[in-house]
């Protein structure tokens, strides 16, 4: 693969043939099972994307390669505030510099948990850990222990971790580890009603994410009716309303991703962008569920790290010192506009969906996501690193030099797109 980048008019002009990233993937190949794994195995993206990434800085990144691009993707998520930003930067590291993993936390903790407290409307207590699978795993044990109850109601098709309890993919899992779950359909109050009737007296909670935003399909907001629907039948059955905001908080909102819909989760579970890039997961509650959070028994091993506390409570600063949130909303809303006039402009039917801050591109009719597809492979070669089958995240750290780029690449996937259509 040398000459992936052969019309390329990214930020250096320059092209690199992908040689390190062939090399690493060859050696991980013999010791990385099928040579990488999870969601960000470059294996199903187009064969223009790289595997390995070298580093970052603000909104955009360079692969191992040196290959520069405009980040679309921020990690999948956790990067909000752009690559390295110096503030979150400086605070983790001068955390890590007094210690980082000792035998109880720091300071920090405290500090953190009272900021969490502080900022997110419903919550009265903060618990942390490192991964949203543990922050949402952790949100459906402490309502079974508040409850005294077994059954938790989810989406269909809703993604809330790697778990054997909700991964997507079935290798590995047994029907015991679904056992106590039962499904609905996002935005339908009567599926939610009826799936809670079926679990009877034993309904402990009911888990949803703030908008649909399902990989792979059209994203789908929250009707307000469907979240003030969830509120009533969580009360009426004395179950937890847990709300997944691990992929939204605070993307789109500082005192949770409901805030705006006004309506109030029990428990949440948050991670990615909460420390800009650092590990770190939180699980918020309410006091009626203290006691049930009290009993259970979690933990990990890296859990209660100093340096990613002090990187979230930076982050929190940043994120309202920059209003950052409005900006990554401007952003997103002339991303949005200018890929609609370029599509109308190419001729294409496009779906353009999700909040401004996390939309997601689909082609009408493409099956199989091969145009969305073959749109990426384009748009990467001319310097934006967006994703065909997953939403994007826009960060606040994106210039209008940035959003140029971005659009530049897009417009040249479209047209490339036309030209091949069109066989001219
Ligand atoms: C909505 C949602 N919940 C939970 C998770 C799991 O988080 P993690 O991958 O950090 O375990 C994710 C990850 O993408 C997510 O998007």
């Amino acid at each position: 693969m040398t000459d992936l980048a052969q019309d390329r008019t990214g930020p250096q002009g320059t092209l690199r043939p992908r040689s390190a990233d062939q090399e690493l993937r060859a050696r991980a190949r013999a010791v990385i099972p099928g040579g990488m794994y999870g969601h960000q195995n470059a294996g199903p993206l187009p064969p223009e994307y790289p595997q390995f990434m070298r580093s970052g800085r603000g909104a955009r990144i360079w692969d191992v390669d040196g290959n520069e691009y405009v980040d679309l993707m921020n990690s999948y998520g956790p990067v909000v505030l752009g690559h390295r930003h110096p503030a979150v930067e400086e605070a983790a590291a001068r955390q890590a510099a007094q210690a980082d993993c000792q035998n109880g936390p720091g300071p920090v903790m405290v500090e953190l948990a009272e900021l969490l407290v502080e900022t997110v409307d419903h919550a009265d207590w903060a618990m942390l850990a490192k991964n949203g699978t543990d922050a949402t795993t952790a949100c459906c044990t402490i309502a079974r222990a508040q409850t005294g109850r077994g059954t938790i109601l989810a989406a269909k098709g809703a993604y809330h971790g790697a778990a054997p309890w909700c991964t997507p993919r079935p290798a590995g899992v047994t029907p015991a580890d679904r056992a106590n779950l039962a499904y609905y359909t996002f935005n339908d109050l009567a599926s939610v009603r009826a799936a809670a009737a079926g679990a009877g007296d034993d309904l402990a909670g009911i888990l949803v994410s703030p908008f649909r935003h399902d990989a792979g399909f059209d994203q789908e907001l929250v009707d307000p009716a469907f979240a003030r629907g969830l509120r009533e039948v969580c009360d009426a059955a004395g179950a937890a309303l847990i709300l997944d905001d691990v992929r939204c908080g605070f993307r789109l909102a500082l005192g949770s991703s409901w805030e705006p819909v006004g309506v109030r989760p029990d428990l949440s579970a948050w991670s990615k962008a909460i420390a800009n890039g650092h590990a770190l997961a939180a699980v918020l509650g309410n006091d009626a569920f203290r006691g049930g959070a009290q009993e259970v028994f979690i933990t990990g091993s890296f859990w209660f790290a100093a340096a990613a506390m002090a990187a979230s409570i930076a982050t929190i600063g940043a994120l309202r010192d920059e209003d950052a949130i409005a900006t990554m909303a401007r952003t997103g809303e002339e991303l949005r506009a200018g890929i609609l006039a370029q599509a109308d402009n190419y001729g294409f039917a496009v779906n353009y969906t999700g909040p401004p801050q996390m939309p997601y591109l689909t082609f009408t009719g493409d099956r199989g996501h091969a145009l969305a597809s073959e749109f990426a492979g384009h748009a990467i070669r001319h310097g934006a690193y967006l994703h065909p089958r997953h939403n994007w995240f826009v960060s606040a750290a994106m210039t209008g030099d940035d959003l140029a780029l971005a659009l530049g690449a897009t417009d040249a996937a479209f047209a490339a797109l036309r030209r091949r259509l069109s066989g001219s």
